[in-house]
């Protein structure tokens, strides 16, 4: 079984890559650490505990981290996730609270103990992982792969930025200039992955409490990407790093070099990626450039139809 920690922000596309993961024989969740972004901290972590109940991953660590960037001010996305974070669906108040561990300590501490190396899955802004990296850099050779969410060729948050990147783009420098093999699923993959009407019909028909709280996240999230983006369905961003970890082979990546704008006067929180190979800097990512989009929402139903 692959070892994984999620770090996440809960969110509804967060939230699905949990109950995806949960189904997944393949996979270990060792813990899940929360972060600041879609919404306050003190929401996230709440949505990840009611998610962790709903999918009985009782026993799983939930410890919340970061409460705002590294040295930014903190923003959130309530036009996408509402006020919330985890707007939509009616989900009972958890049944414990979180670990009372730092999320980055719990980090740190899972990635030690662990007798395998850890993949660590970052579905929002990279605070918590560069402060673990900080924090403790030996852990970098115990990190098989970070397989996170963020960045792109394109913008959408600004007209370059994706959310996740410009939320803390010196936690995701920190992240991307830290030779731990790390695998991107960008905007370009990740709006092939779109959670359309289609879509959220066939999830429908599976007839149970976690499919139909899935149906409700992907209804809710589609009004909100409609409305603030104008897309067809929501992009369902996060779920991919779980994907990627269960079924590489549904997905077509490329090794480039990545780096992230710090500085920019619009630009900040742009993830330059070398597509081309024109600034000759050695590659530091595999980034996803295609999904194999029926054989993803095949494995989402089939896993969704294990609850
Ligand atoms: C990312 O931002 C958040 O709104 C989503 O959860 C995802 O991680 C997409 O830009
Ligand atoms: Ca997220």
């Amino acid at each position: 079984k692959r070892k994984i920690i999620m770090d996440c922000d809960p969110g509804h596309d967060d939230a699905i890559a949990i109950i995806l993961a949960a189904a997944r024989q393949e996979l270990e969740i060792l813990g899940i650490t929360t972060v600041s972004g879609n919404a306050e901290i003190e929401k996230t972590t709440m949505n990840a505990l009611k998610i962790c109940d709903l999918v009985s991953l009782t026993d799983v660590i939930v410890s919340k981290g970061a409460s705002g960037p590294l040295v930014r001010v903190r923003e959130t996305a309530p036009g996408i996730h509402g006020d919330t974070g985890l707007d939509g669906p009616e989900l009972a108040e958890p049944s414990r609270s979180w670990s009372g561990e730092h999320g980055a300590d719990t980090m740190i501490r899972l990635i030690k103990e662990s007798e395998e190396p850890v993949t660590v899955l970052p579905t929002g802004p990279l605070t918590n992982v560069a402060l673990a990296l900080a924090k403790a850099p030996e852990i970098k050779d115990h990190i098989e792969e970070i397989v996170l969410m963020g960045g792109g060729t394109f913008g959408n948050w600004t007209p370059t930025a994706e959310f996740n990147i410009w939320a803390d783009p010196e936690a995701a420098k920190k992240v991307f200039d830290s030779c731990i093999p790390t695998t991107v699923m960008g905007l370009d993959i990740t709006h092939q992955a779109m959670a359309s009407q289609e879509v959220i019909d066939q999830v429908n028909q599976i007839d149970n409490k976690v499919a139909k709280i899935v149906g409700e996240l992907l209804e809710f999230f589609a009004e909100t990407n409609k409305e603030m983006f104008d897309l067809d369905g929501g992009p369902v961003h996060d779920v991919l790093t779980v994907a990627y970890c269960v079924a590489p082979e549904l997905f077509k990546m490329k090794e480039v070099n990545i780096v992230v704008e710090t500085k920019g006067e619009f630009t900040a929180g742009t993830t330059l990626v070398d597509l081309h190979g024109v600034t000759g800097r050695e590659r530091n990512a595999k980034f996803g450039l295609e999904l194999d989009v029926e054989g993803f929402w095949n494995l989402m139903f089939e896993s969704l139809k294990k609850y």
